[in-house]
């Protein structure tokens, strides 16, 4: 979904654009967290507030004892963005544009995947040791998740029946 400003008219008008195919990998990001280990072991940093993270830190939480037989996530978010970080063991995430989608392994404490809004999102592939963090933007609220793909999909006029 993307804006365009219309000036035509002299009054400047907001218009939606659907079906406006975006590159997947220019909407999510991989983070690199400085690292400050020494002989006592490590320590990594994610400076919040537009520095490593992209936002200010709302919420936090984090996911442990999913094995590999379980997805998570399914669902797309409209005002909350994500960091996830897997701070022991990994996983995978599944992101979804409504276009095309793209596979992430999360296998390093210090990577870290930032996820905008109104990408869809499943994580899955838990290795036993998985404790996977994950910093928002937002407080929760039930009522900006979107869990129905269909629904997302016609929201960001995308393509449900693409073949990948
Ligand atoms: P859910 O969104 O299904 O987790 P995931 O996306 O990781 O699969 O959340 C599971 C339950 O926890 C659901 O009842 C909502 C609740 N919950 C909160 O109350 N606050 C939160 O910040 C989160 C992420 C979930």
């Amino acid at each position: 979904m993307r804006l365009l400003r219309k000036r035509d008219t002299g009054v400047c008008e907001i218009t939606i654009i659907r079906n406006c195919k975006m590159d997947i990998k220019d909407q999510y990001r991989i983070i690199e967290f400085g690292e400050y280990g020494d002989e006592r072991g490590n320590l990594v940093v994610a400076e919040c507030g537009g520095i490593d993270v992209p936002f200010t830190v709302k919420r936090v939480f984090y996911i442990y004892g999913s094995d590999d037989s379980v997805i998570r996530g399914r669902h797309a978010n409209r005002k909350s963005e994500f960091v996830l970080i897997n701070v022991s063991g990994s996983s995978k995430v599944k992101i979804d544009n409504g276009f095309e989608t793209d596979i992430v392994e999360l296998n390093r404490p210090r990577m870290g995947l930032y996820l905008p809004t109104m990408l869809w999102k499943d994580m899955y592939d838990f290795s036993p040791d998985s404790v996977l963090l994950v910093l928002c933007s937002e407080h929760y609220d039930g009522n900006e998740y979107i869990r129905d793909y269909d629904k997302y999909i016609e929201m960001v006029g995308g393509n449900k029946d693409r073949h990948e």
